[in-house]
């Protein structure tokens, strides 16, 4: 997998700025906050160009240019590559940013719009891959807002005081749910994940606020007909591509110049702000001409202050919007006391913004040696405790054991052993257990 934050933030890793991060949250001032306080993304290898899919379809550069602004996409080509191992790792590099042990973390939302599975979440997956053994996970289904969405999932689970720490990732394979013989949606769409850490704070800032829309009368606009409950998957919806992604590109364009730009005004009218107060604008990164129209015409917010590289990466849905922020880190363009603007809209349809004060570090120096092995130790240690829980179930399963799972001593498998006895391998993946894991994590 490719990095575009490799260590961090301008090749630096993370974790010393966390010396720097840990003063910062340390500031009280009597509110809680939800702050961005990591960020990591992860690419496939591959890249596909312009000129590589006029090969694949009745296509041209010039047009794919002209009408998106795409230049090229990645996709995945290892079937071992999926929605989890790129949330996975790009969820590992934004825990680095933030010098936050995997335990630490409460919640993980994955927005995701190609889910590894229906069931269960990618985020479980991705949880089991942390070794994140404290947190509660899911997915989030609001296409190419999701990861917004996930962002004021967060901020509220923070204000509310239920969590310290919440991972919300944007993570995708459309390759795979794409029909790469139409020529209306496969130029469109690339593989790629970005992860962001919110924390609670005391720091007046991060995410001020958030606000999120949908109009379910245009689902038909943007949707995967078959697969679901509504037309299961058969014979006939897989001989007629019915699970693939059909688009009325039109319809989705016209709706998402204005979607965008009243998103935008409702979550600077919340916070006081207008466009003169934006910094820096990291809006969807679908197609520029819906970015021009929206953000720069009817917004009027100058082209320097709106960051775009979809000419890189084409539209990675909800991966989009924490990828560009990653680039946008690395390119020095979110500083301490920005006003930062997310936005974005996709199937549903739905769309949604967020306003940030920006209020954290972002510079950081070379994690040392001991940090990244300690580091790379911690996840082999989840590699090795999933491995252990997989085996234990395999154990109960073939094993004669009471409904608790504990194994039953006796030659006649309907007696039941006494329950007081506490000798027997059931009680290893019993939540007692990984609360004792949990306290050896945080001790360490
Ligand atoms: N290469 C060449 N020609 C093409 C291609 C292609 N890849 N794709 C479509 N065309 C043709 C069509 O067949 C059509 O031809 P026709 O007029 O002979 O029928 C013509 O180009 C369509 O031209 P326009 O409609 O003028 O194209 P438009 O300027 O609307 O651009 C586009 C099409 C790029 C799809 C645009 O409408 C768009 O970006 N819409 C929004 C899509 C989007 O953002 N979707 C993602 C939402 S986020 C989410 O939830 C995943």
């Amino acid at each position: 997998m490719a990095n575009t934050s490799e260590n961090g933030v301008n090749g630096v890793a993370p974790g010393d700025a966390a010396d720097n991060m840990a003063d910062v949250l340390s500031m009280t001032d009597g509110r809680r906050y939800a702050q961005i306080v990591g960020w990591g993304c992860s690419v496939p290898e591959k890249v596909i160009t312009n000129k590589d899919l006029e090969q694949i379809v009745d296509t041209t550069d010039e047009w794919i240019r002209s009408r998106t602004g795409i230049e090229e996409r990645r996709v995945v080509t290892d079937p071992k590559e999926t929605t989890a191992t790129l949330a996975t790792e790009a969820a590992r590099r934004a825990l680095a940013v933030a010098d936050v042990h995997p335990s630490k973390v409460d919640l993980i939302i994955c927005a995701t719009s190609s889910p590894e599975h229906i069931f269960p979440a990618t985020a479980c997956l991705v949880q089991d891959a942390l070794g994140a053994h404290n947190a509660g996970a899911f997915d989030l289904l609001a296409a190419c807002s999701g990861f917004v969405y996930g962002l004021g999932m967060a901020r509220g689970q923070i204000l509310a005081g239920d969590v310290e720490y919440v991972l919300v990732i944007g993570s995708e394979t459309l390759s795979r749910i794409v029909d790469w013989t139409d020529r209306n949606t496969c130029v469109l769409f690339g593989d790629g994940a970005g992860a962001v850490l919110v924390a609670a704070s005391d720091v007046p800032g991060g995410i001020l606020t958030t606000k999120l829309g949908s109009d379910g009368s245009g689902g038909d606009a943007l949707i995967i007909p078959a697969g679901g409950s509504a037309m299961p998957t058969s014979l006939e919806t897989v001989s007629n591509g019915s699970h693939y992604a059909k688009m009325d590109g039109k319809a989705v364009f016209r709706f998402a110049t204005k979607a965008m730009a009243s998103a935008t005004r409702k979550v600077l009218a919340r916070t006081n702000m207008t466009v003169d107060d934006i910094d820096l604008v990291i809006p969807h990164q679908a197609n520029l001409r819906i970015i021009q129209s929206s953000v720069l015409k009817q917004l009027k917010i100058p082209e320097e202050k709106v960051f775009v590289n979809l000419q890189k990466y084409g539209n990675t849905s909800t991966a989009s919007i924490p990828l560009a922020l990653c680039e946008a880190i690395e390119e020095g363009k979110v500083n301490p006391g920005d006003n930062i603007v997310f936005v974005g809209f996709g199937a549903g349809l739905t769309w949604a913004a967020a306003a940030i004060k920006w209020s954290v570090p972002v510079e950081a120096r070379k994690a040392g040696w001991w940090k990244q092995t300690r580091r790379q130790a911690t996840y082999q240690a989840a590699a090795a405790r999933s491995m252990w829980r997989r085996a234990v179930r395999w154990a109960q399963a073939v094993l004669p054991t009471d409904p608790e799972g504990r194994p039953i001593h006796t030659d006649d498998p309907r007696k039941m052993p006494d329950k007081t006895d506490d000798n027997v391998n059931g009680k290893e993946i019993e939540p007692e257990t990984a609360a004792g894991a949990e306290a050896e994590d945080r001790s360490s």
